[in-house]
């Protein structure tokens, strides 16, 4: 459905843009209908850049990202439109969603505006209440409220709600968990597996391992702007082969042990090298399992 094939993100910095920095290296990886594919990794390693790419937001430096076989990266502005129809985004902090001066079911009735401007109003008003209600959302408590009297879940849940109410085929979520409470994020995440089995692919950015864990098909782990590490969830977490991995899992406190107990040994590192050439390839390992390590 959604694939991306060597795709790489420079940024102009410094003063006047007199340098280069290279946020995303030679990435490729597919989200299939009803998957969701949680990227990983530590800060800075590129993955808000790729979330931004799929959603055309910023401009792809090299490289290309198709939608059912479309290449969305020369779509010109025309297409934007039929492409945001299909493809949408939930950021990590809800409230900048939000122009605090309307009210927050504006950013639903914006989709009517734009995208709906014939359908009758009782239709559409039925239609929101439906959608609303399918992302837990009690219309009576969250319509015609400004965002200040909303919570953070609930902003977000009007954003998934958003999302749906154009059909959707594939949602980028980047960090919308790591804002919510504890119970609230149950319910986020909930929401997101039943999107899984409407059928939408979901790249899921976060940085908690465990919650990639529990909510994701597949995995990949960034590292320096690159895939080091990528492939089925279960066997990426359960047997990771690139050191990077390696200590990146054993960074996550478990339940069942003391800080104190057994200090974790980390494994050395490549030094971050030279953002500008090609990182080293992924080999596959096993079934639906790949590594940036050598034979
Ligand atoms: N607009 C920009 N201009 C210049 N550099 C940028 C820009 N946006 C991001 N970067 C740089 O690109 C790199 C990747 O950033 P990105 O936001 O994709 O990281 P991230 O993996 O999402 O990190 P985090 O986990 O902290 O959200 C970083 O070095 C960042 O400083
Ligand atoms: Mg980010």
């Amino acid at each position: 459905m959604l694939e991306l094939e060597n795709v790489w993100k420079s940024y102009r910095v410094g003063a006047l843009g007199s340098k280069r920095l290279t946020a995303v290296r030679d990435v490729s990886f597919a989200i299939a209908p009803g998957e969701v594919l949680s990227v990983v990794g530590e800060s800075g390693s590129g993955k808000t850049t790729i979330g931004k790419m799929v959603l055309q937001l910023i401009s792809v430096t090299n490289g290309s990202i198709r939608l059912n076989g479309e290449d969305i990266t020369a779509a010109r502005h025309s297409r934007r439109k039929a492409y945001y129809r299909r493809v949408q985004g939930v950021f990590q902090d809800p409230f900048s969603s939000y122009n605090p001066i309307f009210k927050a079911d504006r950013v639903l009735e914006t989709v009517r505006e734009s995208f709906f401007p014939e359908s009758k109003r009782s239709e559409w008003d039925g239609k929101v209440e439906r959608t609303l209600l399918s992302v837990g959302l009690d219309p009576g408590a969250v319509l015609r409220k400004y965002p200040h009297q909303l919570s953070g879940g609930q902003l977000q849940r009007m954003l998934i709600a958003r999302a749906l109410l154009l059909d959707i085929e594939v949602l980028v979520a980047d960090e919308i968990i790591s804002m919510l409470d504890a119970s609230t994020r149950i319910d986020v995440l909930n929401l997101l597996g039943g999107l899984k089995q409407r059928g939408l692919g979901v790249l899921f950015i976060t940085h908690d391992l465990s919650l990639a864990n529990y909510i994701s098909e597949r995995v990949i782990i960034m590292r320096h702007g690159a895939v080091v590490e990528m492939g089925a969830t279960g066997k990426v977490f359960g047997d990771p082969r690139h050191p990077y991995s390696r200590n990146l899992l054993a960074s996550v406190p478990q339940l069942h042990r003391k800080w104190s107990d057994a200090p974790t040994e980390l494994e050395a590192l490549e030094p971050d090298g030279d953002r500008d050439i090609a990182p080293p390839p992924l080999r596959e390992v096993d079934e639906d399992h790949w590594a940036a390590i050598g034979p």
